[in-house]
């Protein structure tokens, strides 16, 4: 599917497949096309080119109120007018069901959003997250095949937002449908989808179960949109086996990486290890079966935040080469204790070599 709004193309060549009852997730930066893809989905824009299936249908023909889809926007159109109870009987009201349906109907989805307290209020009587809720349970009664949430939480605050994604996610197991979640967190992304296709300028960069995007990006963009790395390239002087390879860093030295793609002598590639899977450490760290890389390093900054701590450090003490390290309390954490590594002090930095990943790999000069 394509599509340019005025010559400039917002959309490229995008190819969903998406499963009966999934909850799917959109995750991707502000401009990105989420809402314009959402939006084609429910009919309110047509693509250039393309088509759009749900099931066995093409739906592109169909005005929005013929497809079997709901939306629930950013900004709540809920009728300010009428109660939490008219707006959501509003749909069936219109379909002119008997009166007594209607009232069993609306009490079963104002139950299912937690609303029975405030079935008479206006919305201005309402918090913005029980806005939202009536939003949802309004879609929910015209029992659509698929729900499409355009950033529902983004006007909630940190706290509401997460509740609230806790009892979307238990609305979806309990209605049992698709649920087409936009969002640009990746938090919010990681923490309900079953599966997530990661956007950005236009194109899907990849589609993975939360574990396979965090742990498996396909590029350095997904790398460092679903949270924090360190970065280092070099080049590739020889194998250990079939998984693994060294690579040279001016400053790192030499490193062994794990080969999640094909890698030839010579090749410049990039690698991300995540700051929680680095160790540091004041002794060298002792011998396991797994491949170890050991670096010295200079911390220059600690930052501690209760559950855990941040660390710079300057790797090989060189200011060019700085990484992150963040490292959980499991434990009662005491400063005073002489294992604790604090500013200003060398220390060993360790990784396992199938921790990190390959996040660009450029053929090296023939060879
Ligand atoms: N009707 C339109 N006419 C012209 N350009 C448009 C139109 N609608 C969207 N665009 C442009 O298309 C691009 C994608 O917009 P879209 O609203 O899909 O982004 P988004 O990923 O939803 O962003 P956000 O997270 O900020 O909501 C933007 O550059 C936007 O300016
Ligand atoms: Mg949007």
């Amino acid at each position: 599917m394509n599509k340019s709004f005025d010559g400039v193309p917002v959309l490229n060549n995008i190819n969903l497949t998406i499963e009966d009852g999934e909850f799917f997730t959109i995750l991707g930066p502000s401009g990105c096309g989420k809402t314009t893809l959402l939006r084609m989905i429910a009919g309110f824009i047509a693509p250039d080119s393309g088509a759009i299936y749900l099931g066995s249908e093409n739906i592109l023909g169909l005005p929005p109120n013929k497809r079997n889809v709901n939306t629930i926007f950013q900004k709540y159109a809920l009728f300010p007018h009428l109660t939490v109870y008219e707006n959501i009987a509003f749909a069936l009201r219109i379909k002119k069901l008997p009166e007594k349906e209607i009232r069993d109907e609306v009490k079963k989805y104002i139950e299912l959003v937690g609303l029975s307290e405030h079935v008479h209020k206006k919305p201005n009587q309402l918090s913005g997250g029980q806005q939202q809720r009536v939003a949802i349970a309004r879609a929910l009664i015209n029992k659509p095949g698929v729900l499409l949430l355009d950033e529902p939480l983004s006007a909630l605050d940190a706290k509401l937002r997460q509740n609230l994604l806790i009892e979307i996610d238990n609305i979806h197991d309990e209605v049992g449908i698709t649920f087409i979640f936009i969002t640009h967190d990746q938090q919010e992304a990681l923490s309900i989808s079953d599966r997530i296709a990661v956007m950005n300028s236009g194109n899907i960069l990849q589609v993975g179960t939360p574990a396979e995007v965090y742990e498996a990006p396909s590029d350095s963009f997904v790398a460092d949109f679903l949270g924090e790395n360190n970065f280092f390239d070099g080049v590739i002087t020889s194998f250990v086996d079939e998984r693994f390879a060294r690579l040279q860093n001016p400053i790192l030295g030499e490193v062994v990486i794990e080969m999640d793609k094909a890698l030839s002598l010579g090749d410049h590639v990039r690698v991300s290890i995540r700051p929680e899977k680095l160790k540091l450490s004041k002794v060298q760290p002792p011998q396991t079966d797994k491949i170890l890389n050991v670096v010295k390093a200079f911390v220059h900054e600690v930052i501690y935040s209760g559950f855990q701590s941040k660390y710079f450090v300057w790797m090989e003490g060189d200011k060019n080469m700085p990484f992150k390290i963040f490292k959980q309390h499991a434990i009662y954490f005491d400063e005073e204790d002489e294992d604790v590594v604090w500013w200003d002090e060398e220390a060993y930095v360790y990784w396992d070599a199938d921790d990190g990943f390959l996040v660009e790999v450029n053929a090296g000069e023939a060879k």
